[in-house]
């Protein structure tokens, strides 16, 4: 077989080579390393890994991935019936790879432009250089014949690079984030590249049809353009482009969560118990309000604070019966703009306290920390209104994960239209993040409303998300990539 070496018959865990493997810039978990020079593994933060851990287990298949720290030289692990095929990046990959292309090029350019992403060479030639080592990994640990799904703007070059050095393989790709429109996404230098580097899969997948329009559009456009810096070929038709003698397919398939499991979580006694104790530990006020986000410039955490400020500076908001907690994930803590915002977020947090709090009773209650999955269920449970207000957000797990929580039918989701998971959960407190004044109005009437009008709306929320499950959408991808017309007889299915 074309390209095949002799460790992906074997694996390179010496455990038989997987017909499922799915790539990702980072592994489930993340190596940490102690001040005493010891390491251990922590799970990764984000909501690739929430939605893709629990699928991937439940599948014996394995995982390539970086784990998480610079120059880790780690061996691969298997566990609990997954196969973890560690990738080693440098601190200059680190830098140029992840922070600079990856997170201070595409996250912002495919994020709206919300800030200013930075073109430069370097961190380009090392995304390429990357992408190719993470295409070589898998072309080693992949079975013949197997399914291969590539996953996210970190790995966008990946599908071509493998298909090049395993012809055999059926190759998925899922974008995790927005899929831009061609006004912003024709800024890029390298937008011919990436978009060749796409059509290596067999089937390409967004949450939302707008942006598999969107590729498909882009992939017209750079294949049969002048402005094209390489003729790759392309005719297409909506949702398919064909590429010499291959069709690669475009769709949507939104993503979700484990809802069953974290509705079964949530209803445990000892989640309950810690939501009344949470309540207390916060002073017992009538309401509070939680945000849980990476803390990243997309999420609007900057919103949220000034929409509470002006809500308690006009008086409508009364700072001694309500409290908002933000429960915020460090992330990506070297590139500049994450700089600016902590600064930013934590300059608004100090302001509305010194102003409103009392001592021993902060109006906002603000944690920079990875919480505890139980705790972090326990916080859900508690929250009277969650506030998720990204100004730009491919899906957004948080919200689904709140619904999943609330089988009291109790709470209000505040949600921005701006999200992915704005186009399923109708049923919830829909807001433009750019308008402050319908913030306030809207977040005003979540925590004013009627029982009977919450219940009905939560009812209507758990409905859609204890029906579209992680595992549901992970099916639906991997079925119709199963079905695309180049995938062998041996495309991976789900086991239940
Ligand atoms: P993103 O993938 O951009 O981070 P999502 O909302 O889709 O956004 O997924 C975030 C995931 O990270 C969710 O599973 C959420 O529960 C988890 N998460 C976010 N903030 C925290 C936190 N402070 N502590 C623990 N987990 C968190
Ligand atoms: C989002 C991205 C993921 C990423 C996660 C965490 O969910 O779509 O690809 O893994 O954020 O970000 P990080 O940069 O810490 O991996």
């Amino acid at each position: 077989m074309a390209g095949k070496s002799e460790s992906a018959a074997q694996g390179d865990a010496g455990a038989p080579s997987p017909d499922l493997v799915v790539v990702a810039n980072r592994l489930p978990v993340d190596l940490e390393r102690l001040p005493d020079g010891s390491t251990r593994w922590k799970r990764s933060p984000g909501g690739l890994v929430t939605a893709l851990e629990p699928v991937l287990r439940r599948n014996h298949g394995a995982w390539v991935g970086w784990p998480g720290v610079p120059d880790a030289e780690v061996d691969p692990i298997v566990e609990d019936g997954l196969t973890l095929h560690p990738v080693t990046l440098s601190a200059r990959d680190v830098a140029k790879y992840y922070e600079g292309f990856s997170n201070g090029t595409l996250w912002p350019l495919y994020h709206d432009v919300v800030v200013k992403p930075v073109f430069d060479r370097a961190w380009w030639n090392t995304y390429v250089d990357v992408n190719r080592r993470f295409a070589e990994a898998t072309a080693k640990v992949a079975a013949e014949g197997a399914t291969v799904w590539v996953q996210d703007y970190q790995l966008q070059l990946v599908p071509k690079m493998l298909r090049m050095l395993r012809p055999d393989l059926t190759i998925g790709f899922f974008q995790h984030i927005p899929f831009p429109p061609v006004e912003i996404f024709m800024q890029l230098p390298w937008r011919a590249e990436i978009i060749e580097g796409l059509l290596g899969a067999d089937l390409v997948g967004f949450h939302l049809p707008g942006g598999a329009q969107n590729f498909v559009y882009l992939a017209n456009r750079l294949g049969g353009h002048p402005v094209s810096r390489t003729q790759i070929g392309v005719r297409s038709r909506f949702g398919e482009v064909q590429v010499g003698f291959r069709t690669v397919r475009a769709g949507a398939f939104p993503i979700s969560i484990a809802s069953s499991e974290l509705d079964e979580l949530s209803k445990s006694r000892s989640v309950r118990q810690r939501a009344r104790q949470i309540r207390q530990e916060l002073g017992n006020p009538r309401r509070i309000m939680l945000g849980v986000d990476r803390l990243d410039y997309t999420k609007g955490i900057d919103i949220r604070l000034s929409a509470v400020r002006e809500l308690l500076e006009e008086g409508r908001l009364d700072p001694k019966d309500n409290v908002f907690v933000q429960l915020a994930t460090p992330s990506r803590e070297r590139v500049e703009h994450y700089m600016h915002m902590r600064d930013e977020i934590e300059r608004q947090v100090g302001r509305i306290n010194g102003d409103y709090g009392e001592v021993g009773h902060p109006v906002v209650h603000y944690l920079h920390r990875p919480i505890p999955r139980n705790e972090l269920i326990a916080f859900f449970v508690a929250a009277d209104v969650m506030l998720v207000t990204p100004v730009r957000d491919g899906m957004n797990l948080v919200a689904k994960e709140y619904v999943a929580c609330r089988s009291d039918l109790g709470g209000a989701l505040l949600l921005s239209e701006f999200t992915g998971a704005a186009t399923e959960l109708r049923q919830a407190y829909l807001v433009n993040p750019h308008d402050l004044d319908g913030v306030k109005d809207m977040l005003l009437a979540a925590l004013d409303q009627a029982p009977e009008e919450g219940r009905k709306r939560m009812r209507a929320l758990r409905r859609q998300v204890l029906a579209h499950d992680v595992d549901r959408w992970a099916r639906a991808f991997l079925n119709a990539l199963a079905e695309t017309p180049q995938a062998g007889e041996t495309g991976a299915s789900l086991q239940r």
